[in-house]
């Protein structure tokens, strides 16, 4: 049984008072849903309200996470955070490879390689994210952009190390877009990520590999996709900005039984 994990991408959103006041919110809603044995519930604040957040759910069923994190632990690297600050500040996740990291800020499979392994140094479980374009989905290349993304990003990455991280199927044309996958779209990927990392970690350890779905990800189309046989959460972003909507994620997903 693979646990279930939901997870909230705030992206640029939210200055410290409304990051208090959301974290404030689902603390209150989610208290009482269930505990960190039988979901996952993360919020991935930006880097100025990690530890505001943390206050508020310090001792809760919820953890925290940061959005991205440079593979070396400090330096004259101007403008970055390592994953020794990251734990320093309470998170014990990490988003690494995001689309728009990808798209907009010259992230690649290297350097999320690199990235993977400092977080797992450091004691952070990453989610860490694949997913094709709309040219590429057009194109037939899906597969072959998930394996080529898959096999660089894992590179050197041991079938130990492979349970201590989580993956975010994200088809970039369905984020923040409103177009969802279908269910049966993104089943068909899972199905194929969790194939490939069979056949680079063999059965056992890829059949307890977690991977989530994110893209448009609302209260409405969660159970449905959560109810895949190869979709073990979402990466939630818009809806993840909101107290009854994350919410309301959270208890749908929790509510699905496989
Ligand atoms: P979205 O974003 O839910 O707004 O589509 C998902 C993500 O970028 O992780």
């Amino acid at each position: 049984m693979r646990k279930t994990i939901i997870a909230g991408n705030w992206k640029m959103y939210k200055t410290i008072v409304e990051a208090i006041e959301l974290a404030n919110g689902l603390k209150r809603e989610l208290f009482d849903l269930a505990g960190p044995d039988e979901i996952d519930i993360v919020l991935c604040p930006p880097f100025t309200a990690l530890t505001e957040v943390f206050e508020v759910i310090i001792n809760s069923n919820i953890g925290l996470g940061g959005q991205d994190m440079y593979w070396q632990d400090e330096g004259a690297f101007t403008g970055e955070v390592s994953g020794k600050m990251l734990k320093d500040a309470g998170c014990s996740f990490v988003i690494i490879g995001h689309s728009e990291r990808r798209q907009f800020f010259g992230e690649t499979n290297e350097t999320v390689n690199k990235k993977i392994k400092a977080a797992l140094k450091h004691g952070l479980t990453p989610i860490v994210c694949i997913g094709e374009t709309l040219a590429e989905r057009e194109k037939n290349m899906t597969f072959d952009v998930l394996k080529e993304q898959a096999h660089n990003s894992f590179k050197d990455i041991n079938a130990e190390e492979i349970l201590k991280t989580v993956i975010a199927y994200e088809p970039v044309w369905a984020i923040g877009t409103g177009k969802t996958a279908t269910p049966a779209q993104a089943q068909e990927a899972h199905e194929y990520i969790r194939d490939l990392f069979v056949k680079l970690y063999g059965e056992k350890a890829a059949r307890a590999l977690r991977i989530q779905y994110g893209g448009s990800v609302k209260p409405e189309n969660t159970a449905e996709l959560i109810s895949q046989p190869d979709i073990d959460g979402a990466l939630v972003g818009g809806a993840s900005l909101n107290i009854e909507s994350f919410s309301q994620i959270v208890k749908r997903a929790s509510e699905v039984k496989k």
